[in-house]
């Protein structure tokens, strides 16, 4: 992997991080991963199964059972099993199991052993929770990206509304709270900056600024 540039950006739902990896990636000619969106897909089809999610033994077997592909392009679609998901995987009710399912330490095993080998192949920017501190620690640049739980909920609302879901705003702030508890609390790679990282708070600053300041950023440091 040494060959390889590896840019890790971690940060808590909805600061923006897939949007400016996804930019990043594709102005410095390096393959995008969203590692949220393979936690997701396994969340999606645990749900449609209807395995019960306090069933850690049940997951870790479904996550090894199953493929979750990501497709590159301007549009990364998602294949889970094959079948296009890119869409479901957002949806309100996977989301709001999701955090459920990234606990399970077997799962993770499962989903970062896939991530590592992915980023073996090819330069990336791999975006998720856990990168800098357990995916890639040896990643050359690694970001943490965060803003207050009101910016971020504004714009997943904006996002959602644009899908044609019905917001309520401050359910939204409380679920993205809830979220960030759960995801900083777990016991298993719990979402923390890494000692080395580079933490930026996007609140005010739109999404080229953030791309421009780490695309900086990595030209002086690598
Ligand atoms: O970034 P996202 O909202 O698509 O992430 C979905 C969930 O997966 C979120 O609850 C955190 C979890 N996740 C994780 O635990 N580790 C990662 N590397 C990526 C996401």
């Amino acid at each position: 992997m040494s060959d390889n540039i590896c840019v890790a950006i971690d940060g808590p739902a909805g600061a923006g991080k897939s949007t400016v990896a996804k930019q990043v990636a594709q102005q410095m000619g390096l393959l995008y991963i969203d590692t949220g969106a393979m936690y997701r897909a396994v969340t999606l089809k645990a749900l449609r199964q209807n395995l019960n999610l306090e069933d850690a033994d049940g997951l870790t077997k479904l996550a090894r059972e199953t493929t979750v592909k990501l497709v590159p392009g301007l549009q990364q679609s998602v294949l889970l099993d094959g079948e296009d998901v890119t869409e479901e995987i957002r949806s309100p009710e996977v989301t709001g199991h999701v955090s459920t399912v990234a606990k399970v330490a077997g799962v993770r095993e499962v989903l970062v052993d896939r991530q590592r080998e992915m980023a073996g192949e090819t330069g990336v920017v791999m975006d998720g929770r856990d990168i800098g501190t357990v995916v890639l620690p040896q990643a050359n640049a690694k970001f943490f990206l965060t803003a207050s739980a009101e910016e971020r909920a504004r714009r997943r609302a904006k996002e959602l509304a644009h899908k044609g879901y019905t917001i309520d705003i401050d359910k939204l702030i409380k679920e993205i709270q809830d979220r960030d508890y759960m995801d900083s609390h777990r016991a298993v790679s719990p979402l923390a900056p890494a000692g080395d990282a580079v933490i930026i708070d996007s609140s005010g600053m739109d999404i080229e600024e953030v791309v421009a300041a780490i695309i900086s950023w990595i030209e002086k440091n690598k």
